[in-house]
């Protein structure tokens, strides 16, 4: 490992800061019988942290575990693809007896699963290619039920269910196989809190009262200054616990950006020397170049109200009053209830969040971007 800030996803146990509470409340709710929903604003740590729980020794040595992202999915279809696919993943290492095993019970599928040169099967991405989703759903949930292990299933972006199209219920159907599952728990992860709250609090939703819900919070500050302090030491390298402090500060505590500018800190301290608050400033010039395409493919596919909308809370850092005229007029910004609706679009996504003192966007590297690239002054 030449750079101990990991960026793009779970490296282990030493790259990973914390969530020791959070782990233990989520592997004693999952492995007595709970569902849990695993709520909070994007980047700040939900799929790590699942992935954490599954490579910890009494969930690995014991259970099957399935990490299924649906945020790509728009059909029960894909929903189903997703899950299979998964479940064939994740079975590969245990063998050919149990993934047989699941090839025979899931039978529906079995037109879609390809072997490679090595004997190894895995389902077919093509679109549209599963006809009977209910009953490849339903053949899915027998295996689980049949295992000769418990399971674990994360259904990671669940929020992303309810945008699928048609009169397909599967929010209902899914419910109802969980429920009927013993041998199986489930986590469902989301990011857009109104979503995942809806789905989970309103009496009139299937899945309502069914789980326990779980708010993951920031990393406390504390906690991960000297989790960075650490990590340079073990390198030979001297973090000044105030630039974590900075970091922290600049990124509201959001896990993935302060990763970003710690693994570009790390890299540009020499082993032996010091890192101290002055080379921050062109870390983040560094990181926001590195950047520039992502946002600028952000901001393209906004739709036009809610990009100047956001680019003007941008400009401005925090906003107490986005309906205001002189907020308005110094954006050229239309009218108040069309800046309302762009707000709840933004709020929605996570563009944007709600602070002490107003509305300010929620990825600081992306406003400063916007400030800087878009010459706004
Ligand atoms: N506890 C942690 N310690 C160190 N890095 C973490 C931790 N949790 C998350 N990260 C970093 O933050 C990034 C975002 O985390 P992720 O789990 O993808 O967030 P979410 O699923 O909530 O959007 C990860 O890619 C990883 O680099
Ligand atoms: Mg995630």
């Amino acid at each position: 490992m030449n750079n101990p800030f990991v960026t793009n996803g779970y490296a282990g146990e030493h790259y990973f800061c914390d969530r020791v509470d959070e782990t233990h409340r989520l592997i004693d709710l999952l492995t007595n019988g709970n569902n849990v929903a695993l709520i909070s604003p994007r980047r700040l740590g939900k799929t790590d942290l699942i992935r954490h729980c599954f490579a910890q020794p009494q969930v690995k040595e014991n259970y099957y575990t399935f990490l299924i992202d649906i945020y790509a999915t728009s059909s029960v279809q894909d929903f189903v693809n997703a899950l299979g696919r998964s479940v064939i993943d994740a079975l590969r290492p245990f063998g050919k007896k149990v993934l047989q095993h699941f090839l025979d019970v899931v039978s529906s599928l079995r037109s879609d699963v390809t072997f490679d040169v090595f004997g190894q099967p895995s389902l077919g991405v093509s679109i549209g290619s599963i006809d009977r989703p209910e009953t490849s759903l339903e053949e899915i949930f027998r295996f689980l039920e049949d295992a000769d292990r418990p399971c674990l299933v994360a259904i990671d972006e669940f929020q992303q269910i309810d945008t699928y199209g048609g009169n397909s219920n599967v929010e209902a159907l899914l419910r109802t196989h969980i429920q009927r599952c013993q041998n199986a728990n489930f986590v469902f992860a989301g990011s857009q809190r109104h979503l995942m709250d809806k789905m989970f609090t309103s009496p009139s939703r299937p899945f309502y009262q069914s789980v326990t819900l779980m708010n993951l919070r920031p990393l406390l500050l504390d906690v991960y200054c000297d989790f960075a302090v650490g990590l340079f030491a073990e390198e030979g390298k001297t973090l000044q616990p105030e630039v974590a402090r900075v970091v922290y500060q600049d990124f509201n505590g959001v896990t993935a950006y302060m990763q970003r500018l710690m693994n570009v800190l790390f890299m540009r301290t020499p082993q032996g020397e010091v890192c101290s608050i002055d080379m921050i400033a062109s870390a983040i010039d560094y990181t926001l170049d590195m950047a520039s395409d992502t946002y600028e493919a952000l901001l393209r596919q906004m739709p036009e109200k809610q990009r100047n909308v956001f680019v003007a809370i941008a400009a401005e850092g925090e906003v107490a009053n986005v309906t205001s005229g002189s907020f308005a007029r110094k954006y050229h910004l239309a009218s108040a209830s069309s800046v309302n609706s762009a707000v709840k679009g933004l709020l929605a996504k996570d563009f944007i969040t709600q602070g002490k003192n107003g509305y300010q966007a929620y990825d600081k590297l992306f406003a400063l971007w916007v400030k800087r690239y878009m010459n706004i002054r």
